[in-house]
């Protein structure tokens, strides 16, 4: 098979009329000849081999040291992982200690690219080369971006602009392509499902010869990046593609025709890691339609694609979203154990559960979701969203490591050890090989790529994190700013404060203590108080004159009893529950004291003002920028903020005011509230 660079110099695709950004690999023009890099045992000629060796020319062009780098095969790294050791005076002994030998090592291609991925960043962080030696493995085997485009070129949560992937029911591949797959391995993705989970229309035809053609050549340009390419599936492709009356996972002509079109998708797509599956959930088929299980659909699927390797990965985000706002029994927070649990250890080994880190839906402050860790003998991942549908839509500031590193760190008590979040989605808990945690990505065709140049911060964050989970946001956030902008130190400072305090300014302008919602429907930015709290979505935050909150106890819908002791009594008594998820838990009055002293209400008003206060805050400190960074970035940056600013505003009035005309409870500090 042709790889890419070789199609590449066949087609001649040259980078002269690039235009957008670089990210965080933004190396100095030109490609290096001089820089000396050798392969040992490994196949030089390999697509990802040739991958390194192409970056590391490109990426040392402007260097005056005479390095010397070395890729050499090493079985006893682990698997994708990476040695990368300065040897001075040589490997051999001979060379002289100018002459730095740079030694990269790995047991297989993809390790050998993330030890140069590696090897970059140091350099370009202006570390010491002479001593360099860095040991990694990845904490997850499947570190994935999860695409929520659309094949006309929308995308679903997207805030960056149009889909670089489609157009008008066809795909993309420019070189832009090639640089999507760059920026990716470098922070260590390894899988890429590239349409939204809702598949319809053109999207039910990725798997017909219609696109073949094209996936092939994404697949090759993936393929060199050690990238997979994976597709999301329409369940009732049978009715839809086969011409047949039902999509029966246990249907005899339903599983021959799965059978039929999984050959035919991988003869054209050998490299295709597998499919990712929403099902019966916010109106997708499924199979709860014919009386089967979520474990009966997968499992089909699964055994169908075994034979060539592939992997199910089979979401849990399924939930009663016709639900009637009078009913306080039905819980939606309950529903993905309710759906999932009792099937622990039925799923195929092919067959893989994605589960959203909390509960409802990616909203500022959560619980982690009982089934994680719940679940003991079945795969399973996580998913985060780096999409900033309820964070602010990248127009707000709203770097989300810390946040994804609470959840990694979350004790779930399903055993006595490695028993956390990020022991049971990297498969350390339960010793399964496939587990890690995928992303709904915040890209965009923008120039930026993320809309904010800021909220590629997030993008940065999780590859980096996904790879390496003991990595601090603190950690994340320098090296992103630094490889981004590099700043003189104080700015370098002052930008990593900002990145780590956003989600708490967020969070304190929007909904409080984990309640979550109160934002515009549909669409997700700004406020509206009662938007979601008589429609069908199960959203509610039950405020009324005297108090707020669901009581998610064993005395209301039983939800905290989903989670191991001690955690359940932790959260079924309001005394215990940690005070940022007090009102998920509990319906508490508004003149409940919180830790600080303070009243429910008081704390509902004064982190309204604080928040706004901190936005118009974080506008000023980026005026220190100014000439610091690209002019089109500080310009951008400046914009959102101003948004941001205007939205913090409407956020504090709307919910402060809201609150003061239900409890009619006065500011104790006078400040205006309408
Ligand atoms: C949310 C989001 C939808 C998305 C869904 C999902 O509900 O608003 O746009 O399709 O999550 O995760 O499937």
């Amino acid at each position: 098979m042709m790889d890419s660079h070789q199609k590449n110099e066949r087609k001649n695709i040259g980078m002269e009329g690039k235009n957008w950004s670089d990210l965080w690999l933004n190396y100095k023009a030109g490609s290096s000849d001089n820089l000396a890099v050798e392969v040992r045992d490994f196949d030089q000629n390999d697509r990802v081999i040739k991958s390194a060796v192409s970056e590391l020319k490109k990426a040392f062009a402007d260097s005056e040291s005479s390095f010397k780098v070395q890729i050499i095969k090493n079985e006893e790294v682990q698997k994708e992982g990476y040695k990368v050791e300065a040897v001075i005076g040589g490997s051999d002994g001979r060379t002289k200690e100018a002459d730095t030998e740079l030694v990269i090592s790995a047991s297989d291609v993809n390790g050998a690219l993330y030890g140069t991925f590696q090897l970059i960043r140091s350099f370009m962080m202006g570390e010491d080369l002479s001593s360099v030696s860095i040991s990694k493995a990845p904490s997850n085997p499947l570190r994935m971006m999860n695409h929520w485009d659309n094949m006309d070129g929308s995308i679903e949560r997207g805030y960056s602009g149009r889909s670089f992937f489609f157009v008008n029911d066809d795909i993309i591949i420019n070189d832009r392509t090639v640089d999507y797959a760059r920026f990716m391995a470098s922070i260590g993705i390894n899988g890429v499902v590239i349409n939204n989970v809702n598949v319809k229309w053109a999207a039910t035809d990725l798997i017909t010869t219609r696109f073949f053609d094209k996936l092939a050549e994404l697949s090759d340009i993936f393929a060199d990046y050690g990238i997979k390419l994976y597709l999301s599936l329409n369940f009732a492709s049978p009715i839809e593609l086969g011409g047949l009356d039902n999509c029966d996972p246990l249907n005899d002509q339903v599983i021959a025709w799965w059978k039929d079109k999984v050959k035919e998708v991988y003869d054209r797509l050998p490299n295709l890691g597998g499919f990712l599956v929403k099902a019966d959930s916010e109106g997708r088929p499924g199979p709860f339609t014919y009386g089967r299980t979520q474990a009966d659909g997968a499992n089909m699927l699964g055994d169908v694609i075994a034979p060539y390797g592939g992997i199910i990965i089979w979401r849990c985000f399924v939930y009663n979203c016709t639900q009637d706002w009078r009913d306080t029994k039905t819980d939606r927070a309950r529903a993905g154990y309710d759906y999932f649990k009792d099937l622990d250890g039925q799923y195929h080994d092919n067959v893989i559960l994605q589960i959203k880190n909390g509960p409802m839906d990616f909203q500022i402050r959560e619980p982690i979701s009982p089934l994680i860790g719940g679940l003991t003998r079945t795969n399973q991942m996580l998913e985060v969203q780096i999409a900033q549908e309820y964070t602010g839509h990248q127009i707000d500031l709203c770097y989300l490591i810390p946040m994804f590193k609470e959840i990694l760190g979350f004790k779930t008590y399903c055993q006595s050890e490695n028993d956390t979040v990020a022991d049971v989605v990297s498969g350390r808990a339960f010793g399964n090989k496939l587990a890690g945690m995928a992303a709904v990505i915040n890209t965009g065709n923008d120039l930026n790529w993320t809309g904010n140049d800021l909220a590629a911060a997030n993008l940065y964050g999780f590859g980096r994190l996904a790879y390496d989970t003991e990595l601090s946001a603190e950690e994340i956030a320098r090296e992103w700013v630094k490889l981004t902008f590099n700043l003189e130190k104080e700015l370098e400072d002052k930008l990593v404060g900002m990145l780590l305090t956003s989600r708490e300014t967020y969070e304190k302008y929007t909904s409080p203590l984990g309640i979550g919602w109160m934002v515009t429907p549909g669409d997700h930015y700004g406020p509206s108080v009662d938007g979601y709290e008589y429609s069908r979505w199960g959203t509610y935050h039950r405020a009324d004159h005297l108090g707020i909150g669901v009581d998610r106890t064993d005395k209301g819908t039983g939800y905290a009893q989903q989670y191991y002791q001690p955690n359940a009594d932790m959260y079924n008594d309001p005394k215990t529950c940690p005070e940022e998820l007090v009102l998920f838990f509990h319906h508490i009055p508004y003149d409940w004291k919180l830790k600080s002293g303070q009243t429910l209400i008081q704390y509902i008003y004064d982190s309204h003002f604080e928040g706004y206060e901190e936005a118009k805050e974080l506008q000023k400190s980026w005026k220190a920028f100014e000439g610091k960074v690209p002019q089109n970035v500080y310009n951008c940056v400046s914009h959102r903020f101003e948004m941001q600013v205007a939205n913090a505003r409407e956020w504090c009035d709307q919910v402060n005011s809201y609150f003061y005309r239900k409890s009619a409870v006065a500011d104790e500090k006078g400040r205006q509230i309408f």
